[in-house]
């Protein structure tokens, strides 16, 4: 059985008040859980987050290089992020795609090193609207896992999450419906399993993009949907707090 996993990508947002109040308020909402419940905020704030968060909310990074340290002006490393207490990375978000030119190489090449560096990856597909119009999302999805999973190996799957996020559905209000996300996390788990079954059916596949409070429980109650990964409404600590609870369900 697996996990639900609940995780909450801030983007570029907060501040040092804001955040307290936040996290303190999640940190008196999810005393104890029956999932997993995730938070990742801007790199800056990562050490004030997790010298809040406390036993049950665990904190991630958004981004990380690829490179060892040394002479990379601007980057953060993995060392770093282990240094500050985080066990999870996002990696591969549509917004690095295509605000950064991350390509798929260069996802593989970030999830291969947070692998090395005991970090758990939580690797981001999807596709836009134009692609899901041109009945290319599978291609889509397809592509950019596959190229993690080749580079990589399937056995360094054994801690990596999925997150599905179909572009079109980001930031814009317009959630999949529970049938098209269930859809593409079924066949990313059919994906996984021409590599590995065992690993197909450990690997949780967390459904993001416009999840709120009211939408959580419907699509999380599909069976290949094991969570979200939560942009807008993981600033305001109720919406969280509920969605938590909708996984839990
Ligand atoms: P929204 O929940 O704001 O649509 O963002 C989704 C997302 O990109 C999470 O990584």
């Amino acid at each position: 059985m697996r996990r639900a996993l609940v995780a909450g990508n801030w983007k570029m947002n907060g501040r040092t008040d804001f955040i307290n109040e936040l996290m303190n308020e999640l940190v008196s909402g999810i005393q104890a859980s029956a999932v997993d419940v995730l938070v990742c905020p801007p790199a800056i704030y990562l050490s004030q987050v997790k010298s809040m968060s406390g036993s049950f909310i665990a904190v991630g990074a958004q981004n990380v290089s690829e490179n060892p340290d040394g002479a990379f002006t601007g980057e953060i490393s993995l060392p770093m992020l282990r240094d500050l207490g985080c066990e999870y990375v996002i990696l591969g978000h549509s917004e690095r795609r295509s605000l950064y030119a991350e390509t798929d190489l260069v996802v593989a090449d970030k999830f291969i090193a947070t692998v090395a560096a005991g970090l758990k990856p939580i690797l981001c597909v999807g596709e836009t609207l134009e692609e899901r119009e041109q009945g290319k999302t599978l291609d889509v999805v397809g592509r950019q896992l596959k190229a993690v999973i080749d580079a990589a190996g399937i056995d360094k799957f054994a801690d990596a999450v999925i997150a599905y996020e179909p572009v079109w559905a980001i930031g814009t209000g317009k959630t999949a419906t529970s049938e098209q996300a269930q859809d593409v996390h079924a066949a990313i788990r059919a994906m996984i399993a021409e590599y590995d079954a065992k690993t197909a059916l450990a690997t949780r596949i967390l459904y993001g993009g416009s999840v709120n409070a009211r939408n959580a429980a419907e699509l999380f109650a599909n069976d290949d949907v094991d969570g979200g990964l939560v942009g807008g409404a993981s600033l305001k600590a109720n919406d969280f707090i509920a969605i938590c609870h909708a996984a839990d369900a």
